[in-house]
């Protein structure tokens, strides 16, 4: 087990988490080796049946680099949407031949620099983007493999605000034009289009909206051969969601398998998967201390020192963390509302919620926080961005710094602008 309770004490591994909050101190995000091995396994046994494939990791929902060395171990490339993801798979360790640019909005530049590095493909989303890309492969003496996203047109029934195939998404191409933008990229000299790309949203713990997804894009890819294009490959994206909660089950990895490995029979091309969270959501905590205990009506607030800046995702998608106490009092829970100290009402961890009871100074974590959590943080409110640390067996490390928002960015005023001007302008 990766963070478990032992003679009183939450433990990540054999580390007790108070060690950690001694020498990293808090907030900070502690990460388990052994429950991103063990999530990686359990997706590449899920998907053993399928002969031709390639799992990528979507370095979105962590782009530590320990993280993406330790997948790479498990045979992961990388899913990417950026220039500064490309640089995060290089760090990690990541051949280039093993990343797929993803992404709506690929700037020029970052696709030069895609190509310049060789990586394997790219996933287009729009018909201008494979014409600039196409050009830039020209300009480079290469073709760019590449594969048309589609936009199949089916709810994930996860969050609205994680959900990429509604009618109004900005995503891929809708399903009803897919074949004629298929048509337009593949005659262009400097692609060298290989098939089709889906991802319908994230935390999808159903799985009848992705099976509905991949059977659409079944059909688009008959279609396809029919009108003579030579399809090869298929990128079914990510989307499998976790349990946050007790008694709210996650997707079942092996069902998942063996759903595809239903729907895609006889499509005679190499799978390409691209899943993020369930990698590594698990795999984390947000290590925090309890500042004050402040008593209201009807419920005291518990203000502990990580905020919406470390940890987004409630304020966001009023997502659910386990709010759990380092050292819980005996079996003591009491309702409380678990806040931050930035300054929004929307700072908020729990609310109204039968929490363990915890008293001024104590620690908690805010547990599956390993995807997208120090990935989206910010320096809000001039918080510093928090530390990072990796556990394996009883060895820990600090594997990032606590680093002030000013030295993230240092900030002057204008050249014309000294301190005296200021004053003078302020003055008129
Ligand atoms: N592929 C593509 C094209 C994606 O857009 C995403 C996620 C993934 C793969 C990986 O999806 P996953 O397996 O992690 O569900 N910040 C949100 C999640 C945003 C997901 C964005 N795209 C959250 O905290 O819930």
């Amino acid at each position: 087990m990766s963070f478990q309770m032992r003679d009183g004490v939450l433990h990540a591994e054999d580390v007790p988490l108070p060690v950690i909050a001694d020498a990293a101190g808090t907030p900070a995000y502690v990460y388990s080796a052994s429950a991103v091995r063990t999530a990686a396994r359990r997706f590449v046994e899920a998907l053993a049946p399928i002969a031709r494939k390639q799992l990528l990791y979507a370095v979105k929902a962590n782009p530590h680099p320990a993280i993406l060395q330790t997948l790479a171990g498990f045979g992961f490339g990388a899913d990417i949407v950026s220039g500064g993801e490309l640089q995060a798979a290089r760090a990690g360790g990541i051949a280039p031949a093993d990343i797929v640019y993803s992404g709506v909005g690929k700037t020029r530049d970052e696709m030069a620099a895609a190509l310049d590095a060789g990586i394997g493909r790219f996933n287009i989303e729009h018909e201008r983007e494979g014409e600039v890309l196409s050009a830039l492969a020209c300009a480079h003496g290469v073709r760019a493999t590449a594969l048309l996203r589609v936009n199949p047109l089916v709810d994930a029934q996860s969050h609205a605000k994680i959900s990429t195939a509604l009618t109004d998404s900005k995503f891929g191409i809708p399903y009803p034009k897919a074949v004629l933008m298929y048509r337009r990229l593949a005659a262009l000299s400097g692609l060298n289009l290989e098939g089709v790309a889906v991802h319908i949203g994230s935390q999808i713990t159903d799985l009848a909206p992705l099976q509905a997804a991949y059977r659409r894009i079944g059909t688009l890819v008959a279609a396809l051969r029919a009108e003579g294009h030579r399809l090869s490959h298929v990128d079914l994206g990510g989307g499998l969601g976790v349990s946050y909660r007790a008694g709210e089950p996650g997707a079942d990895i092996a069902a998942y398998g063996a759903m595809v490995g239903r729907e895609t029979q006889g499509w005679d091309v190499s799978l390409l998967f691209e899943p993020g969270r369930f990698l590594v959501a698990q795999a984390g905590v947000l290590l925090t201390r309890v500042l004050w205990v402040k008593p209201a009506q009807p419920h005291p607030f518990v203000i502990v020192d990580a905020a919406m800046n470390d940890l987004a995702r409630p304020a966001l998608y009023d997502a659910w963390h386990e709010f759990v106490a380092v050292r819980p009092r005996g079996s003591e829970r009491f309702v409380a509302n678990v806040v931050g100290p930035v300054c929004e009402s929307g700072d908020r961890f729990a609310h109204a919620r039968a929490v363990d009871r915890v008293e001024e100074g104590d620690l908690a974590v805010l547990a599956t926080a390993g995807a997208y959590g120090a990935a989206m943080a910010s320096t809000y409110n001039a918080r510093a961005l928090v530390p990072e640390v990796w556990v394996d067996g009883d060895g820990f490390d600090i594997v990032s710094d606590r680093v002030p928002a000013a030295r993230i960015r240092p900030q002057r005023l204008p050249h014309w602008m000294d301190a005296q001007g200021l004053r003078a302008a302020v003055g008129r």
